[in-house]
């Protein structure tokens, strides 16, 4: 199977896109693959910011360090690079769908959608709470990318 580049998009690219990213790595470093995987946000306004120190502190208590990641928008070429483009939620799968060019290589598709029982379902935006709002994403978070990359292994992404 060829290794999948994946990316991972919310709002801002400081709380649920960094830890899902950082969920990513670790669960890929645990079972040896080798994908790519990078993160971005539909909105422009933290850009080059590190994650939310309340995401880098929720993804640390779950063995992940995200603290070197810095935040970026999406671009066009995005949709060139990577195979996947997995939304965090609903308004910003709308959003990336709006500039997804027309020859575009990536598909689309919410996190939750690889997730039996919560297709069409958002991880709730964490930003406006506190660690348990954190801790309720990162749950979301890492639930759904074991379930996308369960359906990696058994029907390869790009078949
Ligand atoms: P994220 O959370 O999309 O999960 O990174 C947010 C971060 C920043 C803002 C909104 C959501 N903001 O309005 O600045």
């Amino acid at each position: 199977m060829t290794s999948p580049a994946i990316l991972f998009v919310c709002l801002g690219n400081i709380c649920r896109s960094p830890m899902a990213e950082g969920a990513a790595r670790m669960i890929a470093a645990e079972r040896g693959l080798g994908i790519a995987l990078d993160s971005a946000g539909t909105g422009g306004w933290h850009r080059g910011e590190p994650p939310d120190p309340r995401a880098i502190a929720c993804a640390r208590r779950h063995g992940a360090d995200i603290s070197g990641l810095r935040a970026r928008q999406v671009t066009r070429a995005d949709f060139q690079r990577f195979d996947h483009v997995i939304a965090l939620d609903p308004s910003n799968l709308d959003n990336l769908a709006r500039i997804d060019p027309p020859a575009s290589r990536a598909r689309l598709s919410l996190l939750l959608d690889h997730m039996p029982g919560r297709t069409g379902q958002g991880v709730a935006d964490p930003y406006y709470g506190g660690d348990p709002e954190f801790e309720r994403a990162w749950a979301d978070i890492h639930t759904g990318v074991i379930a996308l990359f369960d359906r990696i292994a058994a029907q390869g992404i790009l078949g």
